[in-house]
């Protein structure tokens, strides 16, 4: 039972789709948690700061001060406040500060500045009285994490991002905003601002309105979780079926493509979730990432691979399908190797994981020896190494009937 061509398309178009949603899954969730549909928010921001600042996407964004500043923020459950601002690059300096009850006296502020030279540079204040004395640089009751604050100018906007540990969470907070017009001076001071603002932010509603982003230990476990199952379990059985199952004429190969389908798709999100990781703590472990998108690009390629596929009757035909079979064979290889790289990049806490998929491994590579020890001793089906089926066929009916 051949499927038709227009039915072929159909099903490549789905296979498309799903994969294109599931690769930027994590991006179509991060996106609908900002509310804000300004310019400002929505901005490219995910190249220009480095971690723990660069998925800005999971950061709660608000426009304040007329609009022209965007105030993005994010607070864990340890009171951990992960702050960005940005604005046009045409002040001095900037500065936010977290005031008690919204007077600047009391208070201590991040300023941000970039000197002529394009040096920049972020400092602390603490703001005992409106003076120019009694701004003090290098004081305050703000205490940074370890991640370091930075200081990004990337086109006319200033970005300054920064993380604060607090004794209790925020709520209700009155942020304090300022713009000045000249550099701090060599000692310390700053010059005073030429505009100031208090405006208030509900730090806790990130908390309880939208989806908190997934942690890297999370985002981790997800990854390891999906890739064993998608390449390392679910794509490797799907081909055993095709190599030694194919008596059971016709229903191998619904259950070939639809295992491989479901393999795939959750490989990709596998491959998403992955790809988010490496930007929440920074690239370190680069083959490992090199390997994932090649296992994901010939996989992909097993999945079109009807396109600009000769038919049956052509001389070119046996090369292509032999290509093929082998573009699908190194791909769940690399994908098996893959897994071992990324255990082998975790050093703690998976032990449930590195034995869960031990035990699929030995079994799935005891169930291929002994299929293919039975397959060789029975030697009744023709050895058609040509003809194999692909590890990502999903509709390659015609070249095992040779109906058209
Ligand atoms: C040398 C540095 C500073 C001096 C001399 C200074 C001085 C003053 C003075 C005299 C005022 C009264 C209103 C006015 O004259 O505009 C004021 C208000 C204000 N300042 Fe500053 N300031 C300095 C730094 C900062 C910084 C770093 C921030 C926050 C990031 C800030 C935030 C504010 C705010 C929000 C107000 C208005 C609310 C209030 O009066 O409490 N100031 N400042
Ligand atoms: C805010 O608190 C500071 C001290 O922390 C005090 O000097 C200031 O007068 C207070 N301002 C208002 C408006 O209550
Ligand atoms: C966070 O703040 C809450 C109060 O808002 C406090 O009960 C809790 O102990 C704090 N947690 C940490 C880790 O500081
Ligand atoms: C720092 O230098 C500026 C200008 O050079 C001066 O006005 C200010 O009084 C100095 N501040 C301190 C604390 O020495
Ligand atoms: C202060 O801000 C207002 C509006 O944000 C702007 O119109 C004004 O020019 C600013 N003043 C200075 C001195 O920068």
């Amino acid at each position: 039972m051949a499927l038709s061509y227009s039915s072929n398309k159909l099903l490549l178009s789905l296979f498309c789709f799903i994969s294109t949603v599931g690769f930027n899954l994590k991006a179509v969730i991060a996106n609908s948690n900002t509310a804000n549909p300004s310019a400002t928010c929505n901005s490219k921001r995910r190249a220009i700061l480095p971690p723990p600042y660069s998925d800005l996407s999971s950061l709660s964004c608000s426009l304040i001060w007329n609009q022209k500043f965007s105030f993005s923020f994010y607070q864990d459950g340890q009171n951990v406040t992960t702050i960005v601002l940005s604005g046009k690059h045409n002040h001095r300096w900037i500065g936010v500060g977290f005031s008690r009850n919204g007077s600047m006296v009391g208070s201590s502020a991040v300023v941000a500045w970039v000197e002529p030279n394009g040096v920049s540079g972020i400092r602390q204040y603490y703001l005992e009285d409106k003076i120019m004395s009694k701004v003090i640089p290098n004081k305050g009751n703000l205490k940074f994490t370890t991640a370091r604050p930075v200081v990004v100018v990337h086109g006319d906007l200033l970005y300054m991002a920064f993380q604060l540990q607090f004794t209790a969470s925020l709520a209700f907070q009155p942020i304090l905003l300022a713009t000045g017009s000249g550099n701090p001076y060599q000692n310390g001071s700053l010059p005073k601002h030429t505009n100031s603002t208090t405006t208030f932010i509900e730090f806790s509603t990130a908390h309880h309105l939208t989806a908190q982003p997934m942690s890297p230990d999370d985002l981790r476990k997800y990854h390891g979780v999906t890739a064993i199952i998608g390449w390392g379990v679910v794509t490797p059985a799907g081909l055993l079926v095709a190599r030694y199952f194919r008596h059971l004429e016709p229903s191998w190969y619904y259950i070939h493509s639809s295992v491989q389908f479901v393999g795939f798709f959750v490989g990709i999100i596998s491959i998403s979730l992955g790809r988010n990781l490496y930007q929440k703590v920074g690239a370190i472990f680069i083959a490992h990432k090199f390997l994932g998108y090649t296992v994901f690009f010939l996989a992909g390629l097993e999945v079109c691979q009807f396109v600009g596929r000769p038919s049956s009757d052509s001389k070119r035909r046996q090369y292509w399908n032999f290509a093929h079979y082998w573009v699908g064979r190194i791909a769940m290889v690399l994908g098996v190797l893959n897994i071992f790289f990324g255990f082998y990049g975790v050093v703690a806490h998976d032990r449930a994981m590195r034995i869960g998929f031990g035990i699929s491994f030995v079994t799935l590579l005891t169930a291929t020896i002994l299929l293919e020890a039975r397959r060789r001793r029975e030697d009744s089906i023709p050895e058609a190494m040509i003809d194999q089926p692909p590890v990502f066929q999903v509709i390659d009916k015609t070249s095992t009937t040779g109906h058209r």
